[in-house]
């Protein structure tokens, strides 16, 4: 059994290469026991006799009804910072498109002042020696997402593409710090979640269906957001708390149905889906997130062999595991305001957005009937506050006071969108190319379609909101659109669709979605050729860019451009990063399928060969893929 080795501190100082901070191997045994299939993980930060002995301390001064509080996660427009105060509540969150004003363009100084609310009601007890400041989480999952003018980053898929770990630990870096600005201390990222089948909605938040790719981005994107000790910026002010989700095996259901059933042996489940997990709780990532999927017919929230046996025991995870958006209540037996199963089976902090009030008086009176252990309520209680005092949040004082708090020209600064920018170009696929590009310096282009001038395409689902399809992309502030890029670039961009330009950029792609509302039967995509057709009639070469979050098939659009460039979901410098490599005078095309691409019409998915495989992609200089 692999034995996970941490790095050498000198080693890590000296390099902080990716492979200084290799911490585990990628192994595996036959048999069906936790002990024989799943390693033994030795965090970055280990339990220290000092802090347990505090927070046995305070331990010793709460009541069931405290320690219950600790352990529940109301949604923020749902709960008062009074109520948080009066219940003892442990944590909020804010979910897509919940904004602390209710206005996607309220002040950015709204996020602070409510955090800093919620703050000073969780430490205002009357007994100070109970106050347990609150944390606060949000989907933080390609830049600070919910914030009018953050700085949006691709989605995972295309920063599969990219596959460039030093960029992932920078993403890590500057996320933390705008999420930081905000007065958040916690973020539901990275997904480590590995796509097996793309007709599932979730695809373009998986960077790769190669396991190795996944755990490997997903542990720097860690080391980027919560630092690392050896680094002596664990969970400093500029960083924030991690969680390694959707535990486990949520990428492998059925058919990839969201929320579904992962059909496969514990060994596969390890091998594809397990990765991830040893990567990241090696690197430190203080909390795991229960997936809403099953595995072989039993829902992850109830799992305690994989909750607790696996990830707790063998594999070491001493941070907490968070429950999913209600995802209790998919567990046998179970309501959205009434789990003990899910306490029971490992689930230390239940995501309970609306019916929290009488979950908390459920959980209690369950504690009280002996129908969940008081052991296990410790347990989870003991996790949760080792995680805040790790995140240094009983001696950081209130968010306000934060290093990074309130400074709003962090929020979507100059830097982060040149970071941003690169990471579009690494990400850039381009799938054909007859000589179409590059396009010369004195290029006439038309640049059109559905996708050309299209923030929320640009940036998918989780963006401002949470489908990404609702919030109008007039608020989509400080995004360059693929034709406004162009249009500042030094081609000549002509505005008569009808003229005859050296070349058409067609951009388009599929309309936003998150999960539930993106899952597929077929990945087929009709799409619109005529203006394709028209250009071509005209004798013009035609660049076709695709905006999505997953491989479709797209024989028709493909075999009909001169050149084909799969861009995913590129975020708020899409446009710009698409114009440097188009350009070609100084980069160069680097992105390589992280997904098989299929062909149309491949009613049996899977079954047939791909049109790419996984791994392909060209570049102008003639390296092979
Ligand atoms: C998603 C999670 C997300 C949570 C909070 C759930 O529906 O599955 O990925 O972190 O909501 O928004
Ligand atoms: C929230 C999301 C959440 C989803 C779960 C939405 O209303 O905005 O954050 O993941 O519900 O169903």
């Amino acid at each position: 059994m692999p034995d996970c080795v941490a790095a050498s501190r000198r080693e890590i100082l000296a390099g902080v290469s990716a492979s200084a901070l290799t911490l585990c191997t990628f192994t595996n045994s036959g048999a069906q026991t936790a002990k024989s299939i799943w390693p033994k993980v030795r965090p970055a930060i280990a339990a220290s006799v000092d802090m347990e002995a505090k927070i046995t301390a305070l331990m010793a001064r709460m009541n069931v009804f405290q320690k219950v509080g600790q352990m529940v996660q109301p949604e923020i427009k749902n709960i008062s910072p009074d109520d948080a105060a009066k219940y003892h509540i442990g944590s909020v969150l804010s979910g897509g498109g919940s904004w602390p004003t209710g206005e996607v363009d309220g002040p950015l100084a709204g996020w602070l002042s409510l955090a800093n609310m919620f703050y000073g009601a969780s430490m205002d007890t009357g007994d100070s020696r109970l106050a347990i400041p609150i944390l606060w989480g949000t989907d933080a999952v390609h830049g600070h997402n919910n914030v009018m003018g953050a700085t949006i980053f691709p989605h995972n898929i295309g920063l599969g593409a990219a596959n460039n770990p030093g960029l992932m630990r920078d993403i890590g870096t500057v996320t933390a710090r705008e999420v930081a600005v905000t007065g958040i201390d916690w973020t539901f990222a990275p997904a480590v979640s590995v796509a097996k089948d793309s007709r599932w909605g979730r695809t373009y938040e998986s960077f790769s269906s190669d396991p190795k790719v996944v755990a490997n981005l997903a542990k720097e994107f860690v080391l980027g957001l919560q630092g690392h000790p050896a680094l002596g910026n664990f969970l400093s002010q500029q960083k924030v708390i991690g969680t390694a989700k959707h535990f486990i095996g949520d990428g492998g259901t059925t058919m990839g149905i969201d929320q579904g059933d992962a059909e496969v042996s514990e060994e596969e489940l390890y091998k594809n889906h397990g990765q991830g997990y040893v990567q990241t709780i090696g690197a430190g990532v203080q909390t795991v997130m229960a997936s809403f999927s099953s595995w072989n017919g039993e829902k992850l929230h109830g799992h305690k062999y994989l909750l607790t046996d696996v990830l707790k025991i063998q594999m070491g995870f001493d941070g907490f595991v968070i429950g999913d958006w209600n995802g209790h209540e998919q567990v046998k037996t179970c309501s959205a305001s009434s789990c003990s199963n899910a306490i029971n089976a490992g689930v230390d902090m239940i995501m309970v957005p609306e019916a929290w009030k009488a979950f908390l008086d459920n959980t209690i009176r369950q504690v009280k009937a002996g129908v969940i252990p008081m052991a296990r309520i410790d347990d989870a209680v003991r996790r949760i506050l080792r995680v805040k005092f790790r995140s240094g949040m009983f001696d950081d004082g209130k968010p306000t006071a934060h290093e990074l708090a309130g400074r709003a020209k962090l929020i979507g600064h100059a830097d982060h969108r040149a970071l941003a920018r690169q990471a579009v170009r690494e990400s850039l696929v381009l799938l054909k190319n007859e000589a179409a590009l590059p396009l010369s310096p004195d290029s006439s282009v038309i640049v059109t379609g559905p996708g050309a001038d299209n923030p929320n395409m640009q940036a998918g689902g989780w963006t401002l909101d949470w489908q990404g399809r609702d919030v109008n992309s007039k608020y989509y502030k400080g995004f360059t659109t693929v034709k406004a890029a162009f249009e500042r670039s030094d081609f000549t961009v002509m505005r008569d669709e009808a003229a005859r330009a050296d070349a058409a950029i067609f951009v388009f792609g599929e309309t936003p979605y998150a999960e539930m509302d993106g899952g597929l039967d077929s990945l087929d995509f009709d799409v619109d050729l005529s203006a394709i057709k028209a250009f071509k009639l005209r004798g013009m070469k035609v660049i076709s860019i695709y905006l999505g979050g997953r491989p479709r098939g797209l024989d028709a659009v493909i075999d009909m451009s001169d050149a084909f460039i799969a861009a995913w979901l590129p975020g708020s410098e899409g446009g710009v990063g698409l114009v440097d490599v188009m350009g070609g005078q100084a980069y160069d095309f680097k992105g390589r399928l992280p997904f098989d691409w299929p062909h149309s019409s491949d009613s049996n998915f899977g079954e047939g060969a791909p049109r790419h495989a996984r791994g392909y992609g060209l570049s102008y200089a003639k390296i092979a893929p």
